[in-house]
């Protein structure tokens, strides 16, 4: 199969009614996209991924009006975050309505429901007329694609068509929150930050960390692999640790010990911006990742703002003994 890269929303929308594959754009990442109400389709989103059934999708709508379509029992913080967030990095995990496929939701009652902010993307889902359901668009536990090229780098030949629409604003995936007997509360750190979250919600509760939980798959540790081991900490202990490697670098804002040349540098916000700094988290650590290097060493970024997903991330990438 040939895979095209363009900007026809339309041809976009006739595959997805056929039941085959696209890859689109959202202000967080690039999803996998199928017709959310066709098991079939679906359960190909998993295939090319080599997703593991378990890890449930998360289904795109146009509107926030969709939520009562395809959930039930919604609370009214739930309406209340989407009313002041949607179209945005958000996703609502809420009861699901008969009319989602098991196979969406990995067997779980509830389904995770969000409205992506990116122009052509909603275009996409009113000439649907279907929600999407879309997992990031990368091979189970690599990093996320934030380009299309990124896209077609890893899901070449396996899917017909990239829906382009330039590189991913916000750059690290949605914030998750749930809904539970205590309270809201959030599976995982994202585009959404907690202090936007408490501004609607104050006492939302933080789940992050759960690694085996089922309510967030996701979160396993394995996630945002790269294939060249990553080290995380103070950058110049890391060096003299790993004297006598091929050095690849990533930094938040700037790097000066001109003694040590490094093989490849990446700096994510020489302006010192934690939100510039998302915005190239992923396309960094891909360009160490392909940069020959042995070892890439990293650095936190401020724990503050999309700084607290930054480092998520990182962590999550970081190389176990
Ligand atoms: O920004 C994003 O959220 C991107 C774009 C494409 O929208 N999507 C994304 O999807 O990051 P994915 O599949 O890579 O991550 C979705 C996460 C998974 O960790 C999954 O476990 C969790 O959402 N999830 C989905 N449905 C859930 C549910 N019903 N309960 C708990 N977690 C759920
Ligand atoms: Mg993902």
């Amino acid at each position: 199969m040939e895979t095209q890269i363009g900007n026809d929303s339309e041809y976009a929308a006739s595959l997805l009614r056929q039941g085959q594959l696209v890859a689109i754009p959202t202000e967080t990442v690039y999803g996998l996209a199928a017709n959310a109400l066709m098991s079939s389709a679906v359960l190909d989103i998993f295939r090319v991924k080599g997703r593991p059934a378990f890890d449930p999708l998360i289904v795109h709508v146009d509107n926030p009006d969709r939520i009562s379509e395809y959930a039930t029992h919604i609370p009214d913080e739930a309406w209340a975050l989407a009313e002041r967030f949607w179209p945005g990095p958000l996703t609502l995990v809420l009861q699901k309505a008969t009319c989602i496929p098991d196979e969406v939701s990995s067997g779980l009652d509830t389904v995770g429901l969000r409205m992506p902010d990116h122009p052509i993307t909603l275009e996409l889902l009113k000439r649907t007329g279907f929600p999407l359901a879309a997992p990031s668009a990368n091979p189970f536990g690599y990093i996320s694609p934030t380009t299309a090229q990124h896209v077609h780098d890893q899901l070449q030949g396996k899917i017909p068509y990239i829906l382009d629409g330039g590189p991913c604003r916000v750059g690290v995936e949605s914030t998750i929150v749930g809904f539970e007997k205590d309270g809201p509360v959030i599976y995982r750190l994202g585009g959404l930050t907690v202090e936007d979250i408490r501004s609607v919600v104050p006492a939302v509760g933080m789940r992050v960390n759960a690694s085996s939980d089922p309510r967030a798959p996701g979160m396993l540790k394995s996630h945002y692999a790269p294939r060249i081991p990553l080290f995380l900490g103070d950058v110049e202990s890391l060096l003299s640790e790993h004297a006598g490697k091929r050095i690849g670098m990533l930094v938040f804002n700037g790097w000066h010990v001109p003694t040590t040349p490094v093989d490849a540098l990446q700096v994510l916000s020489p302006s010192g911006d934690v939100n510039e700094a998302a915005g190239r988290l992923f396309s960094a650590m891909r360009v160490l990742d392909n940069a020959g290097v042995d070892v890439v060493l990293a650095e936190t970024v401020p724990d503050e703002g999309l700084g607290k997903a930054i480092n998520d991330r990182l962590r999550r990438a970081a190389h176990r003994k």
